[in-house]
């Protein structure tokens, strides 16, 4: 746009090349120009109140489940809270689902940062949680305190989540203290899932039960105001949520715990049909198909010119047109 206006100045230019290129660029001024199309969260929220800790807890209380979504760029977290979500993760599946790595362990602290960014953009009534990837927590409580300060600071997260249950009672005991909402993550751990051989199911024997519900115990003492469970059987993890006076959200953990969760791109069907799936992922829609469909429709329509036609197309005033090609038609003489 302003290139274009410094053009119309330019003396190199015949004069009616001038007047018609100023009279498209005041045409121009007066349409919208840009092909993005920000989207106000503030639209979206319509005047609900932000979900806090507090009514977090009183779901809990009153056994009303939690929904959680992960969400990893604006238009993800946007479409998480228009859709009512309670709360948002922004989970660093985000490796793995988003950016093609095969597993959570490459994702840096900082990428995890440039995502819950973008998600705090779009989110001002769900409740936000930024995951804290692989190797940015588990050195010290020092290490742990430093990492969730700028998950909070720069990624402008509500709260962290870590792996790990007795043996991270430190990182996340130093984290609350320092003010900030510390949801753990146990069971099924995807950043050790090498040293667990795999993505398996957990505590589905009793000494692993008994170790799950120990670290339950554990982090709930620690401090933290939730727990994730993943990949556990259905009726060990209603035990352990009814041991525990914080809710636990269950990813492949059945219908008994105190909430859900699920990765937003596994659920939405973001990908193809045959792809892997986890046993306990619900697609919920087929944006690949959707996606595909459209995008073939677009090719077609591009190559038999059908795509742009009105109404998709920005009309000249026809004296302006005339103007511009007879003013050309001067220059080239
Ligand atoms: O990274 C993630 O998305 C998660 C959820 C699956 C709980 O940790």
């Amino acid at each position: 746009m302003a290139s274009v206006a410094c053009t119309s100045r330019n003396p190199l230019l015949t004069r009616p090349l001038r007047t018609a290129v100023s009279q498209i660029t005041r045409s121009w001024q007066q349409t919208r120009w840009s092909s993005h199309a920000p989207t106000s969260p503030a639209m979206l929220a319509r005047g609900q109140k932000p979900v806090t800790i507090q009514t977090l807890q009183k779901m809990y209380a009153d056994k009303s489940p939690i929904t959680m979504l992960t969400a990893h760029n604006f238009p993800s977290a946007l479409i998480a809270q228009e859709a009512g979500m309670d709360m948002v993760l922004v989970g660093d599946s985000l490796a793995m689902v988003s950016l093609g790595m095969p597993d959570t362990s490459e994702v840096t602290l900082d990428e995890m940062i440039m995502s819950a960014r973008a998600v705090s953009r779009a989110v001002n009534r769900s409740f936000t949680v930024g995951d804290l990837p692989m190797g940015s927590y588990e050195i010290s409580p020092e290490q742990a305190l430093a990492s969730a300060i700028r998950m909070v600071k720069q990624g402008r997260m509500q709260s962290v989540k870590l792996e790990g249950g007795a043996e991270m009672a430190p990182q996340i005991k130093k984290i609350t203290t320092a003010g900030i909402s510390v949801c753990a993550h146990i069971g099924l751990t995807p950043q050790r899932q090498h040293a667990l051989g795999g993505f398996r199911v957990q505590g589905n024997t009793l000494d692993k039960a008994m170790a799950l519900y120990n670290d339950a115990k554990a982090v709930q003492d620690a401090g933290a105001f939730m727990v994730v469970l993943e990949c556990v059987p259905s009726d060990i993890a209603e035990e352990v949520t009814n041991a525990l006076s914080i809710p636990t959200i269950g990813i492949g953990a059945g219908n008994k715990t105190s909430g859900q969760v699920l990765v937003q791109i596994d659920m939405l069907g973001v990908r193809p049909p045959d792809s892997f799936m986890p046993k306990f992922v619900k697609r919920y829609g087929s944006i690949w198909d959707a996606g595909v469909a459209a995008i073939k429709q677009y090719k077609d329509e591009v190559s038999d010119r059908t795509y742009p036609t009105a109404p998709y197309v920005y009309k000249s005033d026809a004296k302006v047109t005339e103007a511009f090609r007879a003013a050309i038609k001067a220059g080239q003489s």
